[in-house]
């Protein structure tokens, strides 16, 4: 029988998701079946005993959102082989000791990780679309080499800084978000949101509820998939004069 590669992933703006769709293809490329579940709020976990496990996320704040590590320390303990992906603008420093901690204590087989750069998605006044086009290219193919080199062998977990757990508590620090979320607010604009919902379903942590139009409680942890996905361009930040970034389009946004 096929050996089955088990995805769990979390995608804010798409750039995680298009490494998904990539590093998928290759497994089964190379005649391996392939399952994805979403990482949310929910903590499900669909995998069974000897499937591979894949983990791929987004970097935030050093490390990646609150929500995650919460999904990743509420794993089910098992033995299985497993690999971690995930992609940046350019720095993390708290991700790969800490989640290679948290599920080596689970029992997991952390085999490989691999941070790869692709476009930042963070508030910015200007995009190039080109340079963005350019950076995804070559992140989607070091995906493909990680896989290849999985499958020989050839990948190892690196080794993160003696710093890492101190920068994974300070990413993680509820005064951080907290502060995070005094400084980008979240608006809907009434005359152009046609309230859908979409924003309500795609939200990870569930902090939107529909009144009038959207509103956001919280827990907000900024993965930007409301601003990103919006049919109407209805949401956008306080004070901030930022250009959304988004990788794919809403359609093909879809693990099936
Ligand atoms: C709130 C937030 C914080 C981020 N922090 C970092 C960071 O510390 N280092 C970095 O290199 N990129 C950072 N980024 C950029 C994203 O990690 C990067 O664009 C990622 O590929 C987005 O993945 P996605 O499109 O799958 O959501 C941040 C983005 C957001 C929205």
């Amino acid at each position: 029988m096929a050996k089955r590669i088990f995805f769990y992933l979390f995608s804010g703006t798409g750039n995680t998701f298009l490494l998904y769709r990539s590093v998928r293809k290759a497994f089964e490329e190379a005649g391996y079946v392939c399952e994805a579940q979403w990482i949310s709020r929910k903590k499900e976990y669909g995998h069974s005993s000897g499937d591979i496990i894949g983990i791929l996320v987004p970097v935030a704040v050093q490390s990646t959102f609150p929500f995650i590590f919460d999904f990743l320390r509420a794993f089910p303990g098992g033995d299985n082989e497993l690999f971690f992906l995930d992609t940046l603008g350019a720095y993390s420093g708290g991700l790969l000791g800490p989640v290679k901690k948290i599920l080596s204590a689970k029992g997991y087989f952390t085999a490989a990780a691999q941070e790869i750069v692709m476009p930042s998605n963070f508030f910015k006044n200007g995009r190039n679309p080109e340079e963005e086009e350019k950076t995804r290219r070559k992140g989607l193919e070091e995906g493909r080499r990680f896989v290849r080199d999985f499958l020989n062998g050839e990948k190892k977990w690196p080794r993160d800084s003696f710093w890492s757990p101190v920068m994974q508590a300070f990413s993680g620090s509820s005064l951080l978000w907290k502060m995070l979320r005094k400084k980008y607010r979240f608006t809907v604009d009434p005359g152009t949101c046609i309230r859908c919902g979409r924003c309500l379903s795609l939200c990870p942590v569930e902090n939107i509820t529909m009144e009038e139009i959207p509103c956001f409680a919280g827990r907000c942890e900024f993965c930007l998939r409301c601003v990103t996905f919006c049919p109407t361009g209805a949401i956008s930040v306080k004070g901030e004069d930022f250009v959304p970034y988004r990788a794919v389009e809403y359609d093909d946004f879809s693990l099936s």
